[in-house]
C-alpha cells in the first residue's frame, strides 16, 4: 500500500483541524497500491500526485538493474480523479508504461485532463481499456463498475462508468485482493465480487455523513456529493459480509484530513477495530 490518503493527503497543506495538526498522527501520501505476481514486475494501481515519494519509499519499485530500467511496468486506474492520475505526469522520466483504465476514464485523460497526448511526446505510453477478466503481468485482473462520479475537471456529462473497482488474483497461490477505494454505494454485485478475497481496501474517505459538512460548513448532502460511502454504513454491510466469510481481512483506505478515524484515540476508531476492520498506515505490505 503505497499510500492511504485521499485527494490532498494527510495533513492537508490548507487545513488547520486538531487532526492536521496533531503532530503524533503518521503522515499519508495519496492512495495507491503496487502489485506484483512474481516479485520483479510491479504494476501501480492508480498513480497519485505522491508516486515519487512513494517509489522511493518502496525498496522492490527502485530504479535498476540496467541503468534506466525500473522495474515498473503498467498501471491500473479505479477512474480519473487528480489524486490518482496525476501521478502519470510525475513518470514520464520514464520509456513509458502500459495504462489500464476503463473507457470514460481514457477519454478524460486524452481530452480534459489531456495527460496522454503530454506523455505520449516523453516516451512509449499505451493506453488500454479494461476488461471485465483478463490477465496482465500473471495477474488474473477483474472489474466491477461502482460509480458514475465524474470528475470536477470534466466539462459536460459524459457516460460512464467512472469509477471501477479492481479484483487481482494470483493463479500460483490462489490469492485474492480487492480494491475499491473509491464506492458511492454498496454497489450491486460486490457481495459477489469480494467473495473468496483475502484482503478488501475499502473507500474509508469519511467516517460519518455530516463530517465534511461540520469541518467546511457545506451542505449536510456534501458526502453524497463527493461519491462516497461513510465508513459507519460500509462497516454494517462488513459486519454481516464477515459473518458469513471469516477469511477476509478488510481495512480502509483514501481516508480524508477530516476522517476522525485518522486518530487512533477516538470512539470511530474503536468502533471500526470492534468490527474487525483495520485502518493501515501507509507502506503496508500485502502477500496473498
Ligand atoms: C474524490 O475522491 O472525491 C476526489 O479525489 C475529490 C477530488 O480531489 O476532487
Ligand atoms: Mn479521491
Ligand atoms: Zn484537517
Amino acid at each position: 500500500m503505497l499510500g492511504t490518503a485521499a485527494g490532498g493527503g494527510f495533513p492537508q497543506w490548507n487545513c488547520a483541524c486538531a487532526t492536521c495538526a496533531d503532530p503524533t498522527l503518521p503522515p499519508r501520501t495519496q492512495d495507491g497500491l503496487a502489485i506484483s505476481a512474481d516479485g520483479s514486475n510491479w504494476y501501480l494501481v492508480n498513480a497519485s500526485p505522491d508516486i515519487r515519494t512513494q517509489i522511493l519509499a518502496t525498496p522492490v519499485l527502485r530504479a535498476g538493474p540496467g541503468l534506466r530500467e525500473t522495474p515498473i511496468r503498467g498501471v491500473f486506474l479505479t477512474d480519473a480523479e487528480l489524486d490518482h492520475t496525476l501521478g502519470l505526469m510525475m513518470l514520464r522520466e520514464g520509456a513509458g508504461l502500459d495504462v489500464h483504465a476503463p473507457p470514460a476514464v481514457l477519454a478524460a485523460l486524452r481530452d480534459d485532463f489531456a495527460v496522454r497526448p503530454m506523455v505520449g511526446r516523453y516516451g512509449a505510453w499505451t493506453w488500454s481499456t479494461v476488461n471485465s477478466d483478463q490477465y496482465v503481468g500473471g495477474l488474473r485482473v477483474k472489474v466491477l463498475a461502482v460509480s458514475n462520479k465524474q470528475p470536477k475537471y470534466v466539462t459536460g456529462a459524459a457516460a460512464g462508468p467512472w469509477v471501477v473497482a479492481y479484483r487481482f488474483e494470483d493463479p500460483a497461490t490462489g490469492g485474492v485482493l480487492v480494491y475499491a477505494p473509491c464506492l458511492a454505494s454498496w454497489p450491486e454485485g460486490f457481495d459477489e465480487f469480494v467473495d473468496g478475497a483475502a484482503y478488501v481496501l475499502l473507500d474509508g474517505t469519511f467516517y460519518d455523513g455530516g463530517e465534511l459538512a461540520a469541518k467546511a460548513d457545506a451542505t449536510s448532502k456534501a458526502q453524497t456529493v463527493m461519491g462516497h460511502l461513510p465508513i459507519e454504513a460500509s462497516l454494517d454491510h462488513i459486519r454481516k459480509l464477515s459473518a458469513a466469510q471469516p477469511g477476509t481481512a478488510w481495512s480502509y483506505t483514501h481516508l480524508n484530513n477530516t476522517n476522525p478515524a485518522l486518530n487512533p484515540a477516538t470512539v470511530q476508531y474503536a468502533g471500526i477495530r470492534a468490527a474487525g476492520v483495520k485502518v493501515p498506515p501507509d507502506g503496508t505490505a500485502l502477500e496473498l
